[in-house]
């Protein structure tokens, strides 16, 4: 079983008072999807400090409803990029883009399981038009031309920054215009805090690097302006695992307004279109869904976990739920840990490179959940040893080898460490 006390000194070694690091030196700020799922562990141990997480999280929107991938407090670290990078002139300092869109089904789940009614009913009913100003924002910037599904303009925003499936897409963007904030090549070292704390091979390439930080000059230079960006970003991607989640998150926001006494109604528009426009999505050869490249128009065929992600948001129907769980289970004669981030023969899948094919722990979590949702018990129980397997054997980490199990990336903080 998992050590819960050492689960409850890693949350204690990274609160910040009002928000959670991820872990101290490697990310010393607070990230939104991170947050959203570590709120979760504090309604375990203290339910008010969850809700000041997402609080924390919530008021560092930005006026027209976008939610930061990361908010910069406190100011001060030596992460890269920070905000002299981003530029985004709020207060506290932000970046300009933003990350898969959780919170409204963690929001669900710590009203839903809140022992303190008061304050759930409170912190829900705070939270609920900051989350549909989110919702109501990503579809407008997003989706401008109303298809059902939201595009990514930075693989930052996916959360799986360097997953091969973003390669094609990300190779459109100049890495030269870099130069200005990471120097000449081979000056990597130098800016990238990163790279002194996690071993190179376990992090992305300092090429990718060059184009993520091409498109944020390209972003602040247009002001953010999100009618701008979506037309002009050389990066457009509808990112399947994103889409999954938002519609997922769709789904709890529309339970968590019926509870309040509200009417669901922009909400199941969404619901409706978004189900309909993700058969664009699924791969009948390879029984998977996929992402698509809006600038090309074609599917990017490269399967990864985020394409058994719609099975968390009740999406497939039965027959492509069977044909999702046959795929994982032949991933999963592959490898010995379940779930690697790309599929394992795949020519780019790298064990130890951060999304290119490690296991990461919330992504097992979402898909035990989706496997159940469907009734394949046998696989979900797989999915949960591994997991309890990799944190048992290898300790609280960031991801992990899906052959070996071996801790990789982020470790814990000091504080937190046995
Ligand atoms: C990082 O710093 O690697 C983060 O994933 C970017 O959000």
């Amino acid at each position: 079983m998992i050590d819960r006390e050492a689960a409850a000194r890693v949350l204690e070694a990274n609160d910040r008072g009002h928000f959670t690091v991820p872990t101290d030196t490697l990310y010393p700020h607070q990230w939104m999807w991170d947050s959203a799922f570590i709120s979760l562990g504090w309604a375990v141990l203290r339910e008010e400090r969850a809700w000041i997480e997402i609080d924390s999280l919530l008021s560092a929107q930005w006026p027209d409803g976008m939610m930061p991938h990361i908010v910069f407090h406190p100011p001060g670290s030596a992460y890269f990029p920070g905000p002299s990078v981003w530029q985004s002139a709020t207060d506290p300092p932000t970046t300009g883009i933003t990350q898969p869109p959780v919170l409204a089904t963690v929001v669900r789940q710590l009203y839903e399981r809140g022992r303190d009614r008061g304050l759930a009913e409170r912190m829900a009913r705070a939270a609920l038009p900051r989350l549909l100003a989110y919702h109501r924002w990503l579809y407008r910037a997003r989706d401008p031309e109303g298809s059902g599904l939201v595009a990514i303009l930075h693989p930052w925003e996916s959360g799986m920054d360097n997953s091969p499936a973003w390669d094609t897409a990300l190779a459109r963007v100049p890495p030269e215009r870099a130069a200005v904030v990471m120097g000449d090549r081979g000056q990597e070292r130098a800016v990238r805090s990163d790279l002194a704390l996690v071993h190179p091979a376990q992090r992305p390439s300092n090429e990718e690097y060059r184009r993520y930080i091409s498109l944020v000059i390209g972003f602040r230079e247009a002001s953010y302006n999100p009618d701008r960006l979506y037309w002009e970003s050389p990066f457009c991607v509808v990112d399947v695992g994103f889409n999954a989640l938002l519609h997922r998150a769709n789904l709890d926001l529309a339970q968590l307004l019926k509870a309040v006494g509200q009417e669901p109604h922009e909400v199941a528009v969404w619901i409706d279109r978004g189900r309909e426009a993700f058969d664009r999505l699924w791969d009948e050869r390879a029984g998977i869904y996929l992402s698509l490249d809006r600038r090309s128009g074609r599917l990017i065929e490269v399967p990864t976990s985020a394409g058994f992600l719609p099975l968390f948001a009740a999406l497939p129907d039965p027959d492509r739920a069977g044909r999702l769980a046959a795929t994982l289970e032949t991933w999963g004669r592959a490898v010995r840990f379940l779930v690697p981030s790309v599929e394992p023969t795949h020519p780019a899948f790298d064990s130890l490179r951060y999304w290119r094919g490690p296991v990461w722990v919330q992504v097992n979590w979402m898909l035990w959940q989706g496997l159940r949702r469907y009734g394949f018990v046998d696989l979900a129980a797989r999915l949960q040893a591994d997991t309890f397997a990799l944190v048992e054997g290898h300790g609280f980490r960031e991801y992990y080898d899906p052959w070996t199990g071996s801790g990789l990336g982020g470790t814990p903080s000091p504080g937190a460490r046995p």
